[in-house]
């Protein structure tokens, strides 16, 4: 029998991070010593607590049944008030809040609810590839890209936005590393709501933040609960990306439309990791965060530090992100030649290409080893550079 991929399928980029992966596990069967500073997966633990009570939730047999597809109710209690601790905003558990799979499962999931087949999906470019593939494309919408630039602090143009159904935005950002303030994210707000744009805001970053910066919500902008949904993530502020835990929060008819989707394909995260999620988001004294987390920002600044300051000895520029764990130089060849190259000293990189076209003549690092490997990079790097 002949099997054929659905159009859907078959307009997909091939994904290149995959086959990056294949690369590098193929090198490492060989023995290779490779340094990787390619994945956004933290090397540092989670927390000893967060750990101690998978240890007892997970014992506790009540915490194996089906959750609600909306996420337990104590959950998403535990959301309302980390959101209004941390970003003084009133949030309905009830209807304003839905537990995720991981924001990335939401981000891909909101687009089934409210694009149509040809529907266009703003996404930012370079950006993190599920806007445009699982959300826009696997959903039938239409990407338009949102070229962000650098002279622009890697922002979208809001002046010339085309019209759309929907948006996505990320800061702090993967990959550049930039992040915004109120004002910019009250602009996005008046252009939504003057041209009705729903609009995505992933703050998947918000926790990880570097000398004194502060991120904000969007949903703390008047207005936006009116047309905005905003994505968070426990994977990065505590360590738990394989846990598969995230959370969206915003209006109510954009979270209505994601349950009814999601009602429909899972059944919420297992319980007993939204109890050790609600106990993790509870760490959080005033809306500051637990010991923790300053401390695993105080470790990615210093190695933010090492390699900016590294790189720029060996003609590699770039600027020292305040949020995200990423750090975005600019390269004069192509991203994926100079990828390559590092890969042939044991280096792993992501190349920029991977992110969208406007990605390219940048390398992104994921500050996720030790203070010690990123010098060692750096060393490899330079003897790649002076060739
Ligand atoms: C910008 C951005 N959003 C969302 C995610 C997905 O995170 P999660 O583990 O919550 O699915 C990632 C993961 O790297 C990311 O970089």
């Amino acid at each position: 029998m002949r099997i054929d991929f659905s159009e859907r399928i078959s307009r997909l980029p091939p994904y290149l991070f995959a086959e990056l992966e294949r690369i590098i596990a193929e090198k490492k069967r060989q023995g290779k010593d490779i340094i990787s500073l390619s994945i956004g997966d933290p090397d540092l633990p989670p927390p000893p607590s967060v750990l101690e009570s998978f240890r007892k939730e997970a014992a506790n047999p009540a915490n194996h049944k089906y959750s609600f597809s909306q996420g337990e109710p104590d959950f998403r209690e535990a959301v309302a008030n980390w959101y209004e601790k941390r970003f003084k905003v009133k949030i309905d558990p009830k209807s304003e809040v839905i537990a995720l799979l991981g924001s990335k499962e939401g981000i891909a999931n909101i687009a089934r609810a409210f694009v149509n087949a040809g529907d266009r999906v703003l996404v930012p470019d370079p950006s993190y590839p599920v806007y445009s593939n699982g959300g826009a494309l696997l959903n039938d919408g239409v990407p338009l890209v949102m070229p962000l630039l650098e002279e622009n602090g890697y922002r979208p143009d809001l002046e010339s936005l085309n019209d759309a159904k929907m948006m996505f935005l990320n800061y702090p950002n993967n990959p550049t590393g930039a992040v915004v303030n109120e004002s910019f994210l009250k602009k996005v707000i008046d252009i939504a709501r003057e041209k009705n744009i729903i609009v995505c805001y992933d703050n998947a970053y918000s926790e990880i933040v570097f000398d004194d910066y502060k991120a904000p919500s969007i949903l703390e902008i008047d207005g936006a609960m009116d047309v905005a949904v905003e994505f968070h993530s426990c994977s990065k502020t505590f360590n738990m990306t394989g846990d598969r835990i995230g959370f969206a929060v915003g209006n109510r008819k954009l979270i209505e439309g994601l349950v009814k989707v999601k009602t429909q394909i899972d059944s919420g995260p297992p319980v007993y990791i939204q109890k050790v999620a609600k106990q993790a988001l509870e760490s959080y004294v005033n809306g500051d965060p637990p010991e923790h987390l300053k401390t695993a920002n105080r470790t990615y600044r210093q190695r933010r530090d090492t390699l900016v300051e590294g790189l720029k000895s060996i003609g590699l520029e770039c600027e020292k992100p305040k949020g995200t764990f990423y750090v975005w130089p600019r390269c004069e060849e192509k991203s994926m030649d100079l990828t390559m190259k590092l890969l042939d000293v044991g280096v792993v990189v992501t190349p920029g290409i991977g992110f969208g076209k406007f990605g390219e003549h940048h390398i992104r690092f994921a500050l996720t080893r030790p203070k010690e490997e990123i010098e060692e990079a750096c060393k490899r790097i330079s003897k790649v550079l002076r060739r």
